[in-house]
């Protein structure tokens, strides 16, 4: 997940939920559905579909690469595809890889896995330790892509079964640069009517799951800004314009942005993170960069409007001049990803019934986001949370240079992703889907 950092309310309301977790929803599937859930936890579980995914998430662990760089990552990927007899489409999206299981024809439901590492040095001193410098999964999309390898081959292995077609969309580029929105430019969803995503989570316990209905991360974007001024000596101030005091002006007027203009019960952030400017005691500068990024639920251009206008107009108060760039560095903002009530319930009921009721939490949202929004704001989406945490509390937040993911949930993973799909295609097929004709050229 990109830019997640404060996990602690989702943790505390989870604890909360979780032990006091009722399920109003009793409505679970039953029959054949339900035993092939079994077995593909099971399977996932067996040597033959575990340690081929822990090779492979160590793999890919030692050889992190950064997003539009997933060369060998993506070339494993499709050798592995290529072995169990799964056809795909590449590149989509430079690295990305599509692959196909099932009839080859409507309804196609689409599971989601993220390929990309982190600009960080591990921390973590272990046999697969990362093998490049200053280059880290510290984000579990190492494990993401095993897991949905993990599924893939369950899902090959039962083809036969499936109702439709299962998308498997192994994206690049997930950590802010936007790789869901090119896959989707480039066709990634395509006939697809509705896609799910599994992140792991060191906050909730291994085997278990948590997610929401609506809204679950929030839209983030960044800013950076240079406000310009005169310099000039500093005891003589009446002859610069000093943007010292116009950018001072600015972080606070844009606290006054959540603070006065939002609806309290409405969470929205804006933080300065970054101010730059001059660097000797007896001198005004001409300019002051200034930085920082917004998180938001709703009205999250109005925000960047009002943040480009409180930034412009402050400067103006104060003689200055200010640009405002709202995707420095070429960061793509994000939509807030937004769970379909529908799928949620789905997914409910089917975690309900592979891992117990006790095993599915209601998540609370979280500032941090994820570009999965992207996928989920063009078709129905559902994204969810995949506990690895156990009895040892060792487990790191994402993004940390400890970070470790607990290869234990890998067959979870494997097993949620892979009975969604099954579930998602029996559902369709038992409201009456009428297949629409010439959808192979689609594989
Ligand atoms: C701000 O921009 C205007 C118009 O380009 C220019 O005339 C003025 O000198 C600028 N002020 C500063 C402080 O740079
Ligand atoms: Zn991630
Ligand atoms: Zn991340």
């Amino acid at each position: 997940m990109a830019m997640l950092n404060n996990l602690l309310l989702f943790t505390l309301t989870f604890q909360l939920l979780f032990s006091l977790h009722v399920s109003l929803e009793s409505s679970h599937t039953t029959g054949d559905a339900s035993q092939f859930r079994k077995k593909f936890l099971e399977l996932a579980k067996t040597p033959e579909v575990f340690d081929w995914m822990v090779r492979i998430r160590r793999k890919i662990h030692e050889n992190p690469e950064l997003g539009y760089q997933e060369f060998e990552t993506s070339k494993l990927i499709r050798s592995e595809l290529d072995i169990i007899g799964v056809k795909y489409r590449y590149p989509v999206a430079v690295t990305g890889v599509i692959g196909y299981i099932g009839i080859g024809e409507p309804p196609f439901v689409a599971l989601r896995a993220d390929m990309d590492a982190l600009t960080m040095q591990e921390g973590v001193e272990w046999e697969h330790k990362s093998k490049i410098a200053g280059k880290m999964h510290a984000c579990g999309h190492d494990g993401h892509v095993a897991m949905l390898l993990g599924a893939a081959k369950l899902l090959q292995q039962h083809r036969h079964v499936l109702q439709g077609t299962v998308v498997l969309i192994f994206q690049p580029a997930e950590e802010g640069l936007g790789g869901a929105k090119k896959m989707i430019e480039e066709g990634a969803l395509k006939h697809v009517e509705a896609i799910f995503g599994i992140h792991f989570t060191n906050r909730v316990p291994l085997g278990k799951a948590a997610s929401r209905p609506g809204s679950m991360l929030a839209g983030t974007s960044f800013f950076e800004a240079v406000i310009t001024g005169k310099g000039g000596h500093a005891a003589i101030p009446q002859h610069t314009v000093d943007p010292v005091i116009a950018a001072s002006s600015v972080v606070l007027n844009l606290q006054h942005l959540v603070s006065r203009e939002t609806d309290p019960l409405d969470s929205k952030v804006v933080t300065v993170s970054k101010v730059n400017g001059g660097n000797a005691f007896n001198v005004i500068p001409d300019s002051v960069t200034i930085g920082g990024t917004l998180r938001a639920f709703t009205s999250f251009s109005q925000l960047e409007q009002r943040v480009k206008e409180v930034i412009t107009n402050q400067a103006t108060v104060h003689r200055c001049n200010a640009s405002v760039n709202l995707r420095p560095n070429g960061k793509e903002p994000l939509p807030p990803t937004v769970n379909d009530v529908g799928l949620y319930k789905q997914f409910k009921n089917m975690v309900g019934d592979l891992l117990g009721e006790e095993s599915f939490a209601e998540a609370s949202p979280i500032m941090g986001g994820e570009d999965f929004s992207y996928f989920a704001e063009a078709i129905p989406g559902h994204f969810a949370f995949l506990g690895m945490q156990d009895e040892t509390k060792s487990y790191a937040s994402a993004h940390s240079s400890l970070y470790r993911v607990n290869e234990d949930a890998l067959p979870y993973g494997a097993a949620v992703h892979a009975s969604m799909a099954v579930q998602y295609l029996k559902d369709k097929a038992s409201q009456g889907y009428d297949t629409p004709k010439g959808f192979h050229d689609e594989l």
